[in-house]
């Protein structure tokens, strides 16, 4: 069964609909990537997904439990964790800190949140040596290691990325792409929406084209990478 089941979504913003019947699924284990330009409906699409937008028609199930019918804070409970776009970061509390808040669903059971946290800290090492330093102070690629850690104390059975890589220099990508692989690897189903077309291909195992609020094309990375269409307008080569 699938994990995530998304069926002719549509949502819109002041009754201006800005996604048009949305329609995909994710497996569990799945590493999938939403690509597309700016305004293209991608952040929009996490959104709905977290209950965070008004959701005008369609269904979004997790492991067959519809999420329209829950409020926006019980969606970290069933699993989902999202880091949003630009990171938000609270800048004057520690790294360790922001890592807790990013637990808070679960704080009743403190010794699994430990572990979860060890865990984080062995995953970005930089915020084990950072740990009490305000998270302001930090660059914009370790403030985003600040925001992807978060959501993984969550423990989530679905990781949803927002452009985790905008703003950051081509070499902090690379790190950022490394994490991902691992974080996927050690099991989470992830769902990425990234402008960034050849971070995003060459870490998820499929991914759809979102245009203008619709999709339009999707396939498996290495056929859109190797699709003309793709290579023209989102690789530019
Ligand atoms: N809070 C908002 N209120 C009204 N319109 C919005 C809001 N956020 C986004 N939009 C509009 O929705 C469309 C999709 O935006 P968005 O999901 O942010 O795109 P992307 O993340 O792909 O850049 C755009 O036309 C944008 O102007
Ligand atoms: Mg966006």
């Amino acid at each position: 069964m699938s994990l995530l089941v998304i069926d002719n979504l549509c949502a819109a913003y002041d009754g201006s609909e800005v996604l048009h019947h949305i329609s995909f699924d994710v497996a569990q284990g799945d590493f999938v990537a939403v690509i597309g330009a700016n305004t293209a409906g991608k952040s929009t699409l996490l959104r709905a997904i977290s209950g965070l937008v008004p959701r005008t028609s369609g269904r979004i199930a997790l492991e067959g439990e519809n999420l329209l019918a829950l409020p926006a804070h019980q969606i970290p409970f069933r699993g989902i964790s999202h880091v949003p776009e630009g990171r938000h970061v609270f800048p004057a509390m520690s790294v360790e800190d922001n890592l807790w808040l990013g637990g808070y669903h679960r704080r009743h059971d403190k010794a699994d949140l430990q572990r979860t946290l060890e865990a984080v800290f062995m995953q970005f090492p930089r915020l084990a040596e950072r740990r009490r330093q305000l998270a302001g102070t930090l660059s914009g690629g370790e403030q985003q290691m600040v925001a992807i850690g978060r959501a993984l104390m969550g423990k989530p059975r679905l990781l949803l990325l927002d452009e985790p890589s905008h703003g950051l220099a081509p070499k902090i990508v690379q790190e950022l792409h490394d994490a991902l692989v691992t974080i996927h690897r050690s099991g989470v189903t992830t769902l990425l929406v990234e402008q960034n077309t050849q971070l995003a291909l060459s870490v998820a195992q499929r991914a759809f084209v979102l245009q203008n609020g619709e999709m339009v094309l999707s396939g498996r990375s290495e056929e859109l990478l190797n699709d003309a269409r793709i290579r023209e307008a989102y690789l530019g080569i």
